[in-house]
């Protein structure tokens, strides 16, 4: 533990800490964009200390979503945080758009040679967090009271820990990755707010039952979207489109079945397999960004600065966009004191989030029903559809956004990954 900041004054002078300690990076939040951004930052020789109010635990059994786009699986594999990804998670080279009772395959690896990973996020934490601790890596899970101060100067990070001592962590640079409750945005003046409400939500479950498809179903019905993912051989992942203020306690399993088996009902042989539901819960459904992404010392990352609707399974994906960008200019700036590489994260992170913004929004639109919208707009977006479905334009572009936009702004792009994608659909491979 160092009792002084890099130049020489004492971190605590007053003395009402338990320890005062200093480091370049202080992360608050440990979930995948903290940890990858920790893990990141070690391999470029700086050093940090992450805190996150939730237990390790919490964080590893609140499930979220489990696509990765190529981009999100070559920074997992290629920076060493998990090769399990590789082994565990599935390839998919497409989702299947049902709607008028029929599924169209949208075949990305053939429409623009890339493929996307299904691998849940608990397993993307699972991996990041053990790989921190592989290499020795300073993550304070559980702690509370959380507290950011003078960000403009000299940066401080306080909390409470299990044992109720307070502790400071004095910090060149603060980056604010702690999810869409975040404490640190608030800490952004002059900040604009973007938000986008939607008058709908996802039921999700998680059932015990065979696969019903080989990949994703992606559908629009009469009665509402539904979203057919999976976890494993047995395990498999559902959604269907309801009402925000629904209580997942009182759905039976019959009737949730009920309602997935109505959602996917059609004419063309598909059948959907069920099992006992083992877990049920309402998932809020709203775009936000906030901007700009930096102020001062401090840097958003992730949930904190933006969230899309799970609808184009962005989320994650951003949130390891964000922290590529970030490893890199808080590289430049604590080893070469290149400060000014801070004031280019905003807009280098901003312009990809907007894109997703937009992908995630037109995905949502396209497939959801808005209660009471003129049966203009039902005609119109099942014509919006078979027009998609028709195109190989439009089958493209949906492609394209659903696999990642590459980065056109990163240094040290990924020519020489270790995951590729093959034009014959086959599985990740390895090369050298
Ligand atoms: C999931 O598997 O949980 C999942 C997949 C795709 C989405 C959202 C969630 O768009």
């Amino acid at each position: 533990m160092t009792q002084e900041r890099p130049d020489g004054a004492p971190v605590d002078p007053a003395g009402r800490f338990a320890t005062a300690t200093s480091t370049q990076v202080a992360i608050v939040g440990a979930g995948p964009a903290g940890l990858m951004l920790s893990h990141l930052l070690h391999i470029a020789g700086v050093d940090s200390v992450a805190v996150d109010i939730r237990s390790r635990h919490q964080i590893e059994t609140t499930h979220r979503a489990g696509i990765l786009e190529r981009d999100s699986v070559r920074l997992l594999v290629d920076s060493g945080a998990s090769d399990r990804v590789l082994r565990d998670g599935d390839q998919h080279r497409g989702i299947y758009l049902r709607f008028g009772g029929v599924s169209h395959h949208i075949d990305f690896e053939a429409l623009t040679g890339a493929s996307v990973w299904l691998y849940p996020q608990t397993d993307v934490f699972k991996d990041l967090a053990e790989a921190r601790d592989r290499d020795g890596g300073d993550v304070r899970f559980g702690v509370r009271d959380v507290r950011v101060e003078d960000v403009l100067h000299q940066p401080t990070v306080s909390y409470t820990d299990a044992e109720g001592a307070r502790h400071v962590l004095s910090a060149g640079i603060v980056v604010g990755a702690d999810g869409s409750h975040s404490i640190c945005r608030a800490l952004v003046a002059d900040r604009q707010q973007f938000f986008r409400e939607y008058p709908f939500a996802w039921f999700g479950i998680l059932c015990e039952a065979p696969k019903s498809s080989p990949e994703l179903i992606y559908t629009r019905s009469d009665l509402g979207f539904a979203l057919i993912s999976q976890r494993t051989d047995r395990l498999q992942r559902m959604y269907f489109q309801c009402d925000p203020a629904e209580r997942p306690e009182e759905w039976s399993d019959a009737r949730i079945w009920d309602a997935l088996q109505s959602r996917l009902a059609g004419h063309d042989g598909f059948s959907l397999r069920e099992g006992p539901i083992i877990e049920r819960s309402v998932l809020p459904f709203r775009s936000y960004v906030q901007a700009p992404l930096r102020h001062g010392r401090l840097l958003l990352a992730g949930d904190a600065g933006h969230t899309v609707p799970p609808t184009g399974a962005k989320g994650l994906n951003l949130a390891l966009a964000d922290v590529a960008v970030l490893a890199e200019v808080l590289e430049r700036a604590v080893k070469k004191g290149d400060t000014e590489a801070l004031s280019t994260y905003s807009e280098r992170a901003l312009a990809r989030v907007w894109k997703a913004q937009h992908f995630s929004y037109w995905m949502t639109t396209m497939l959801h029903q808005v209660p009471g919208a003129a049966a203009f707009d039902e005609q119109r977006h099942l014509g919006e559809l078979s027009t998609l479905v028709a195109s190989e334009a439009g089958k493209t572009y949906l492609a394209e956004g659903y696999t990642g936009w590459p980065d056109t702004t990163r240094h040290g792009a990924t020519p020489g990954s270790r995951v590729s994608s093959h034009g014959d659909g086959s599985t990740a491979g390895r090369e050298g």
